[in-house]
């Protein structure tokens, strides 16, 4: 069975439902998923031992972009691992109402091409709540499901 590994970061809990969902919908397509909170994740268990690693974040920040507070250490370190040919998919909760919606995603997809990861499908960017992009989370965790 392929496996999956979800690694979010979240303050008010959006990201975590968003990566809940995303856990279920794999699962429902024969996925074997773990699902860990960043706090308690080593950067080297992203792409060690699966087939593909999803990583959730949300963004802070007003006039720059901040990566949620438990996120930026584990983002911090993740030139330390090799990540060339390995598959990610990427996510996170922002609300567009701020000058840089979701920006917290756009550097992790900056930071996984520079590391030649194999980004499949295109980042997930939940605007608000992600309880009203139920359908649209589905339909991606679908897709990252069929990628691997
Ligand atoms: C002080 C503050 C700053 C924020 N800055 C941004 C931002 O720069 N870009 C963005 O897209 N969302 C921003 N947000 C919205 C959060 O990312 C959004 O509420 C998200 O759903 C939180 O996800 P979490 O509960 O998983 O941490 C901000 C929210 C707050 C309260």
């Amino acid at each position: 069975m392929p496996k999956a590994l979800i690694v979010y970061g979240s303050t008010t809990g959006n990201t975590e439902i968003t990566a809940r969902r995303i856990e279920e919908t794999m699962r429902e397509n024969g996925i074997d998923v773990v699902v860990k909170n960043v706090i308690d994740t080593e950067v080297g268990e992203v792409g060690n031992g699966y087939d593909v690693t999803l990583l959730g974040v949300s963004t802070w920040g007003d006039d720059s972009i901040e990566f949620q507070e438990d996120f930026e250490p584990f983002y911090e370190r993740l030139d330390e691992v090799r990540l060339e040919g390995k598959k990610v998919a990427l996510f996170g909760c922002g609300d567009s109402s701020y000058q840089y919606f979701c920006g917290a995603v756009d550097e992790l997809e900056n930071k996984m091409q520079s590391l030649d990861a194999d980004i499949v499908n295109t980042p997930l960017r939940i605007d608000g709540s992600p309880d009203d992009a139920d359908a649209e989370i589905v339909a991606w965790a679908r897709n990252v499901a069929e990628s691997i």
